[in-house]
């Protein structure tokens, strides 16, 4: 564990050049149907979502300063009071009914329960970023997309299939190596569980702190990509650092062929439901992250632009899991998302 350790910093090290990144873990907060970006006070919203960070979260976040709104955060930097969630991804088994599957919480950080890992990446070319400004908030990805196209253009949102080999981080760059990396969910089992990440437009409009859709405020870069410094529309010409979601679901569990489904079609999917219909294979191309900008005054600035690396940084307070882990939210959607059901929450089928 130790050597792998180090060779998966190495190559992180590597890969990253000069840039700034925070890279940290976040344990889960609660597990509900709750949207407060897309669905704001809908109690309980249409699909499942796994939830971390701060303790504001609820079915509508005030679009004010959420670092005044919350008092505790499941994640390492307490000053992070942000809130970052997808959709949860349940196994559908052979007898139809359908089980959450949880996530692994990032290897090498002790005591994360469940959660994500989330990195702020800063310009590669070391230009300035600017951070989010408080009531900032953006989606990434499209929870209705049945089709490649849209977000899949930039490569930003993909699945890696961890097999016994890989498991722990060897090429570490998300989405660059087609031999374990998919934009649709891989359609084999996979011995290490199956590795969403998501990366989030990276240029901003400088005006409007969300957006109706909650994607027209920001945008990815005009041409090219963040990692080889892309530069941003004219329409959106404030560099944002990179905010990439980092999920690694336990599939592993569930990899029994006998409670696959008989016709070799796909028995992962989305809560939202994510084929055309019914009796379509499920495709992955609807994963998709939330964001609500929490940080305490600068914090997040400051980090960045002290070139910060990992999950530790002087310019910021850090605290342990068995701390983090006491960040509690009580759950407002009283029904099982646990257990073997006969429906995805919420009824969310096929479309
Ligand atoms: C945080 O603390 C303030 C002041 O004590 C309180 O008003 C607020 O309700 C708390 N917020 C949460 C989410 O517990
Ligand atoms: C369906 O299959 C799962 C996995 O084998 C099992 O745990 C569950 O009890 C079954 N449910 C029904 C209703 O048969
Ligand atoms: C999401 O995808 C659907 C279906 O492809 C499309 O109609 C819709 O405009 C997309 N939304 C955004 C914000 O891109
Ligand atoms: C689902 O996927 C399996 C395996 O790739 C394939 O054999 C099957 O035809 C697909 N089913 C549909 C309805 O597309």
């Amino acid at each position: 564990m130790h050597l792998r350790k180090f060779s998966a910093i190495a190559l992180l090290a590597r890969g990253i050049q000069a840039a700034a990144v925070l890279r940290f873990g976040c344990s889960q907060i609660v597990v509900e149907r709750l949207d407060p970006l897309v669905n704001p006070s809908d109690n309980p919203s249409p699909h499942v979502h796994q939830v971390v960070g701060g303790n504001a979260f609820s079915a509508l976040i005030p679009q004010s300063d959420v670092s005044e709104l919350a008092n505790c955060t499941t994640c390492t930097f307490s000053e992070d009071l942000s809130n970052y969630w997808t959709a949860n991804m349940y196994f559908k088994a052979r007898n139809g009914t359908y089980k959450r599957v949880g996530q692994i919480p990032n290897r090498f950080l002790n005591g994360e329960t469940g959660g994500m890992t989330v990195y702020y990446t800063g310009a590669y070319d070391g230009s300035k970023v600017t951070a989010f400004k408080p009531g900032f908030r953006m989606l990434a990805g499209n929870a209705t997309q049945r089709t490649t196209g849209g977000v899949t253009k930039w490569n930003a949102i993909c699945f890696r299939c961890y097999n016994a080999k890989n498991f722990g981080g060897d090429n570490y760059a998300p989405c660059a190596d087609p031999s374990v990396d998919s934009v649709a969910l891989p359609n084999k089992m996979c011995p290490g569980g199956i590795r969403t990440t998501i990366r989030f437009p990276t240029c901003w409009d400088g005006k409007n702190l969300d957006s109706p859709d909650h994607v027209s405020h920001v945008s990815y870069p005009a041409s090219g990509t963040f990692e080889n410094s892309g530069p941003c529309p004219s329409t959106h010409p404030v560099k944002l650092p990179q905010l990439m979601f980092e999920v690694i679901w336990d599939t592993a569990p569930f990899n029994d062929k006998s409670l696959w489904p008989a016709d070799g079609s796909q028995p992962f999917v989305f809560s939202q439901g994510d084929s055309v219909n019914l009796r379509a294979n499920s495709t992955g191309y609807g994963q998709h992250g939330d964001y609500v900008f929490g940080w305490k005054g600068s914090a997040l600035q400051n980090a960045i632009d002290a070139g910060c690396f990992g999950a530790t940084c002087n310019k910021l307070k850090t605290q342990t899991f068995a701390a983090a882990n006491k960040c509690a939210v009580p759950k407002e959607v009283k029904e099982d998302v646990e257990g073997w059901l006969t429906e995805l929450p919420g009824g969310s089928m096929g479309m």
